[in-house]
């Protein structure tokens, strides 16, 4: 495109690179200029939508007034590149790289065990990297709220934040130990033996062995901004793009000037409200100013009246603003700025503060936007100037719901804030309750302030405003009026409480949902406000107030952040093993320093290739349909679309027989790809898929498993495990009790959203296929057969995936399948990468499940029978349900021997996408459901929950209901060393004690067993093949199956082939998994892929070795080069494949028998917390974890998997809420909606412990596959949760007997703690009207 001669050059740095752009384009945001035009892939892109923080980059800019350096942090998927003029942009690459050298931050992190798939590790390092820059010796909160921007999702963050405590000011425990021992250690020193024996390690890394961090190594910042700042100062700038105009003006006149010329032109300051209205919304705006220059927006004034600050002030630095004040100022003039304060420690993360604007904030008023009601409350005004003149208005709720005559004008705009101070008699309070405490938008926040006659508790104003009710910020204007002149006490709150339910009214089919949840946090809110002011006139004037309960105390105050400490205990290695042999040891990741550099490359950041084209799909918007039309005339209008793809153009089979690759005929899930747009761009291809018009006749869908059940809708047969005699069983119990439980699904939440790129060779048709899954062959099958080719002409790569957690076995296929039929139509290279909604809409999740059960038992608490009846929401397609639901139905018994047991399951068909395969497979579903009829018994019976637990746990030799034997002595040696390191019923009686004293935070704690398994139920899922040669110079190149997907298999590969071989590991190299080098390998997922490829490598190697013996028996002094030269010279192949047929499994489910796992996995863990009742909030304070892991190949990546999984299990069953409307669209699509834990929910202290003295004779070097075993123990949160909560019930007289559904949200916690507050709140008749959500578990 020719560039408009209006445009001014667009000039910024880029890693002290100077970058000069005649041609900018407005709508074009940094982190596609960085990773498309610099070819800066470092940056990655995790969301597009700031939610993530895998873009993070630090922007530092000059302030010519000020003279002043900014460094902050931001999320470069919302940043218009012309936003950056005169600014110096630092990426991850600008930090440091193994080509020149790496940065303490990098090298710390990847020492430390900090990344797994690396995926979200250059945003990692980004954020920690601006927070340095800032404040070189940070403490722990500043680190810890540096990182609630980022997400994790493999490794549970602990490993993380250790890493960065080394740059911590005051010092911490691991800083002080000298001994490369942790100090929290009691235990001797870093390999002391313990009393029985055992020869136990502790801690991961050596903290003695970093770099010193050296400021003075940074970039400077470069001189010519800040001549260009001083000398650009008076000139107006403007960027032309293809659709948009980019204004920057220079002053506030022409500022006014132009918003009069062009007064829809939105005011773009940090662009986290218009740039999401363009990215999600689809908004288009022709002309956009941006007053980022102009001085006057971004004054801070001390004036008598309050504060006025500044519209372009951003909210990070309104943050300090007001720090500075409230230490500066008496207390009773801050209320106001303390209440924002409170808000703005939980808005967003730390890069969205960095790029928010106040002004933005106040004018794209969100209705859970959390410092408007606050700046409402404090009477703030608003500075508003335009071509007209100047005036002020106030910012009230009449502002904040867009009243015309209250608003601001199209051509005005908000100079600056009045925020004014409080008053002696003044209180102000602020209140949030979100999905997650950080970085995510509020269900209900509040804000309320009451002024009192002076020195009475008289009511001479009051204000309480609520977001997150409607579409905006809403009032309880009437009720407040009421109030006035009331007294501060009990009779005033029932009446408030009242008047609030009468006025502000919430539909029930409210979008959102959470209606009733959303009505008692109205009242809850209310009554902790009553509380505090209550608390704040007893300080004001004790002689006069009577003194608050010290019960309800309890209720002041939230919870806050804390960073966690913890504790990795191991197996060490044997003293005799060499000192070289580096299995055992925690070695690091072996991408972990490239991940922390940006330089690890993930399918999307391949360059482009010549002629590559890009690919959009177009889905079903329908859940059930028949296909009328599908018409593609519009899109081959928009500039630069190639072709159109659908099942037509397919020249060989369509998907397989399960499951289509494009729709034909019918679609039966929303989201099921109907056809794929090609374009020249990304952006020109997705253009393309909107225009497609697909018309539709639409087929009543079944959604739910009540639905399926009731339509008879099942993929595959009933399966059934039965043991004893269930009717005799429940004849002989002293008593029966029947319950269900809902438990709903999960998003793999993988950091990298789904990728391939395929590349035609040009010749025999051949295809490089460069994919992000876990099953390399089965892309290459279903490419070649949809191709009608042979599979030898279909090579696939696999380099590193960012995640997969098993949402990338299946689905990569149909991905690769479609960008291959593209590619053979048009004879061109396609990137097919999928958007982050797009990626979870079509992908599937983990499965709802629905459980009944009927359990039989003693007095005593002793189970002697249990019925249970599973399903699982399959989705439309068969996918991997059937082993899923086999699984379940296999794993019911958890850890427990119930003489009579019989077990029922069945997948049920709907019309949701499919749902797959997930971390742990099923069993994390049914071991939460046997731990709710195991913890039912306890209560019925009214044994303590570890009683039950202890007397109904499988003991010493035994077998499980399907007949397989195995030796459960190592769960019972979990169970005991669990309860003792995790101080059980010291804790159990604190937390006890700590109930009875308060009466609206309320502690618990659980202890929960398990017995899992690894592998597979059928022999041919566990075989792996291994390549390695070794090359003249001595150097080895291992490939083997296994995909690396974080999970650290190619590191233990490297292990493996060091000690066999017996050279170091420098010396090996692993490249890529291919289809070329190990042909046919088998998913890689259900924790055995180290273990089964380990052996494939061992085989190898031993192959090599056994070759080279004679050699090195003639030569023994040699060295490794001279034996490999002299085989050479013999003619001894230097190459081998390595095999492993499998561990033998299987299961014959009409007798009901098999030995189906290769063996079992027990761990236990004891999680403790704590919640508020009033609120439904909880804070994770402890969690201990002791797994029988055995010897750990490498206890570094052993434990990161049992913390991460961990971590996951407790976003499962605590948080993570997939949302679907009654029609089957899934609403969750993004971090804005789906909340996956972040840096703030992990345990405070969080400790893992391996089972001393164990091996698994079974496993290469008796090690067990740690993978999945993890998330499951995240249910000990959940019971921890629950046991909380039959305190307060049982305190307050309400059942015991009462069921919890998973996830246990915030929403679940409140509405079972039920008090006058949820009484009083209205409730709708189900059936009366439509939600707008259903349940599909
Ligand atoms: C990932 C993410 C998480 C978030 N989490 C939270 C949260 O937890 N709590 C919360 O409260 N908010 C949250 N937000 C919302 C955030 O607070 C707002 O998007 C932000 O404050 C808007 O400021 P901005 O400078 O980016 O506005 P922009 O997008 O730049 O502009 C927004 C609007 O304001 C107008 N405008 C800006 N300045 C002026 C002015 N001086 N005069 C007149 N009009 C003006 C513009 O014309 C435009 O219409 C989140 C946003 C994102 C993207
Ligand atoms: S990609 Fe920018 S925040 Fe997720
Ligand atoms: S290592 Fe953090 S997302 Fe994988």
């Amino acid at each position: 495109m020719a560039c408009p001669p209006q445009s001014d050059e667009l000039i910024f740095f880029v890693n002290g690179r100077k970058m000069m752009e005649s041609c900018a384009d407005p709508e074009e945001v940094l982190l596609s200029y960085l990773r498309k035009g610099l070819c800066l892939t470092g940056t990655k892109k995790g969301c597009g939508i700031g939610g993530c923080g895998a873009c993070t980059v630090m922007i530092s800019t000059y302030d010519p007034v000020s003279k002043k350096i900014l460094h902050y942090p931001a999320n470069s998927c919302l940043l218009p590149i012309c936003s950056l003029h005169g600014t110096a942009v630092t990426t991850v690459e600008g930090v440091g790289s193994t080509k020149t050298r790496i940065h303490p931050i990098q090298e710390r992190l990847a020492k430390c065990h900090g990344s797994q798939c690396g995926f979200c590790t250059p945003g990692m390092v980004m954020s920690m990297y601006a927070l340095l820059r800032n404040h070189p010796e940070p403490s722990m909160e500043q680190i810890t709220a540096a990182l609630d921007g980022n997400l994790c999702r493999c490794t549970g963050y602990r490993p993380i934040i250790e890493s960065y405590k080394s740059f911590a000011g005051e010092p911490t425990c691991c800083q002080l130990r000298g001994t490369g021992q942790c100090c929290l250690d009691q235990e001797g020193g870093v390999s002391s033996s313990s009393d029985r024996g055992d020869r136990m390690r502790s801690g991961l890394c050596n903290p003695e062995e970093f770099q010193p961090a050296d400021p003075s190594q940074e970039f400077i910042f470069p001189p010519e901004l800040m001549r260009m700042a001083q000398e650009q100062q008076g000139r107006t700038l403007v960027f032309q793009g293809e659709r948009t105009m980019w204004i920057s003006p220079a002053s506030l006149r022409e500022l006014l000037e132009l918003k009069t010329k062009y007064p829809k032109a939105p005011v773009v300051v940090g662009n986290t409200s218009v740039g999401l209205d363009m990215k999600i919304g689809g908004v288009h705006h022709p002309v956009i100013l941006h007053p980022d220059r102009i001085s006057e927006l971004r004054i801070v004034n001390n004036t008598n009246n309050g504060l006025v600050i500044g519209a372009a002030c951003r909210l990070a630095q309104l943050r300090d603003i007001l720090m500075k004040a409230v230490s500066g100022l008496p207390e009773e003039k801050t209320k106001i700025f303390c209440a924002l304060l409170q808000q703005l420690r939980t808005l967003a993360g730390e890069q969205i503060r960095s790029l928010a604007s106040l002004g933005g904030h106040i004018v794209s008023r969100g209705s859970t936007w959390d410092l408007n009601p606050v700046l409402a409350v404090g009477n703030s005004v608003l500075n508003l100037t335009s071509t007209d003149g100047k005036r002020q208005i106030p910012l009230t709720d009449d502002f904040l719901s867009g009243c015309k005559n209250a608003d601001i004008k199209p051509n005005e705009i908000i100079v600056s804030v009045l925020i004014p101070y409080s008053k002696k008699d003044d209180f102000v309070s602020a209140f949030r309750q979100a999905e997650r405490r950080k970085n995510a938008l509020s269900i209900v926040n509040s804000a309320m302030r009451v002024l009192f006659k002076p020195g009475t508790n008289v009511i001479m104003d009051l204000n309480i405003l609520y977001g997150g009710i409607g579409s905006t910020t809403v009032s309880a204007r009437k009720s407040c009026q009421k109030l006035v002149g009331r007294q501060w006490n009990e009779h005033m709150l029932g009446e408030a409480c009242r008047l609030v339910l009468g006025e502000i009214f919430l539909s029930p089919s409210a979008p959102g949902g959470k209606v009733e949840y959303r009505r008692a946090l109205l009242v809850s809110f209310l009554f902790k406000f009553y509380l505090q002011v209550l608390h704040g006139l007893k300080i004001l004037d004790p002689s006069k107030y009577p003194d608050l309960p010290k019960k309800y105390m309890s209720a002041l105050g939230n919870f806050e952040c804390r960073p966690p400490q913890g504790r990795q205990v191991y197996q060490d290695v044997d003293p005799e093993q060499p000192p070289q042999d580096p299995v055992g040891h925690p070695i690091m990741h072996q991408s972990g320093v490239k991940h922390a550099t940006g330089e690890a490359v993930y399918c999307d950041d391949m360059h482009p290739i010549d002629g590559e084209l890009s690919l959009a799909v177009v889905k079903s918007s329908k859940a059930h349909a028949k296909i009328v039309s599908i018409d593609a005339s519009e899109a081959f209008k928009v500039p630069g679309v190639v072709d159109v793809v659908t099942a037509s153009d397919v020249p060989g089979e369509n998907g397989t027989k399960n499951e289509k690759a494009f729709a034909e005929e019918e679609v039966i899930c929303v989201g099921q790809i109907i056809c794929a747009v090609v374009a020249e761009s990304d952006i020109q291809a997705k253009r393309g898929a909107e225009k497609v018009k697909i018309q539709y006749e639409e087929l009543e869908p079944i959604l739910t498993i009540e639905d399926a059940i009731k339509h008879n809708s099942y993929i595959g047969k009933e399966k059934k495990v039965e043991k004893g005699n269930i009717e005799k069983g429940f004849n002989s119990a002293d008593e029966i009790i029947e319950g269900e439980m809902h438990i709903g699904g999960q998003e793999h939440f993988y950091l990298e959203p789904n990728s391939v790129l395929v590349v035609p060779r040009g010749e025999d048709n051949e295809m490089d296929v460069y994919s992000s899954t876990q099953y390399s062959s089965n892309v290459q099958e279903l490419v070649a057969s949809a191709l009608d080719i042979q599979s030898n002409k279909i090579m696939c790569h696999i380099k590193r995936v960012g995640g997969a957690f098993g949402g990338k076995i299946t689905k990569p296929s149909y991905f690769a399948v479609i960008a291959a039929v593209a590619a053979n139509k048009t004879g061109r290279p396609v990137r097919f990468i999928l958007e982050r909604h797009d990626d979870m809409l079509i992908v599937g999740n983990r499965h709802p499940f629905f459980g009944k059960y009927k359990v039989g038992f003693m007095n005593d608490g002793r189970i002697v029978a249990a019925d249970i009846q599973a399903y699982i929401n399959a989705g439309c397609t068969p996918d991997e349900s059937e082993m899923v639901i086999e699984f379940i139905v296999l794993k019911m018994d958890n850890a427990y021997k119930i003489p009579n047991f019989r077990v029922r399951g069945r997948a049920c068909k709907t019309h949701l996408p499919s749902n797959t395969a997930f971390r742990g497979f099923g069993f994390p579903q049914s071991g939460l459901f046997a731990e709710t009829w195991v913890t039912a018994v306890a209560t019925q019976t009214g044994l303590p929950p570890e009683q039950v637990r202890d007397m109904n746990m499988y003991e010493g030799l035994n077998v499980t209901p399907f007949k397989e034997q195995f030796d459960a002595t190592n769960l019972r040696k979990c169970w005991t060393e669990c309860l003792e390191k995790s101080e059980y019923y010291s804790r159990k009686t604190a937390a006890e004690e700590f109930n009875k004293q308060n009466y609206w935070k309320k502690k618990g704690i659980a202890i929960i067993p398990m017995k899992f398994t690894a592998g597979f139920n059928k022999t041919f899922y566990h075989q792996a093949a291994a390549l390695v040669h070794i090359y003249k110079d001595g150097s080895v190149l291992v490939t083997h199956g296994g995909v690396e997907l974080g999970q650290g298999i190619h590191t233990k590969m490297l292990q493996v082939a060091s000690r066999e071989l017996k050279v170091p590991l420098s010396y090996i190299h692993l490249c890529e998994t291919s289809t070329t080098t190990v042909p046919n390998a088998l998913i890689t997922a259900g924790s055995v892929g180290s273990e089964t490829n380990g052996k494939a490598v061992q085989d190898a190697c031993q192959i090599l070795r056994k070759r080279l013996e004679p050699i090195i028996q003639k030569n023994p002094e040699g060295k490794w080069e001279d034996w490999i030269k002299e085989a050479f010279q013999e003619s001894i192949s230097l190459s081998a494949t390595g095999y492993f047929k499998g561990y033998v499994t299987y299961m014959n489910w009409e007798k009901e028998e098999g030995h189906a796992f290769p063996y079992f996995i027990f761990g236990v863990a004891c999680s403790e917390v704590e919640i508020d009742c009033l609120t439904g909030d909880h804070q994770n304070i402890r969690t201990d974890i002791v797994m029988d892991a055995c010897f750990s190949i490498n206890p570094a990546v052993d434990i990161g998997q049992i913390e991460g999984g961990f971590i996951q299990g407790v976003g499962l069953f605590t948080m993570e809420e997939i949302k679907v409307s009654p029609e089957g669209k899934q609403y969750t699509l993004g971090p804005d909606t789906y909340k996956i834990p972040a840096v703030c929910d992990i345990p405070e202290q969080f400790n893992v412990y391996f089972l001393p003295n164990t091996r698994n004779p079974i496993a290469i070097y008796s090690s067990k596959g740690m993978g999945e075993a993890g998330v499951f123990l995240g249910s000990s949160v959940f019971f921890a949760i629950r046991d909380a909560i039959a305190s307060v019930r049982k305190e307050r007289g309400l059942p015991e007997n009462f069921t919890l559904n998973s996830p246990l949200t915030t929403e679940q916690i409140r509405m079972v703690c039920a008090d006058d507050f949820t009484e009083m709140i209205p409730r709708d008749k189900p059936g009366t009207y439509k939600p707008w959500d259903i349940e599909v578990a």
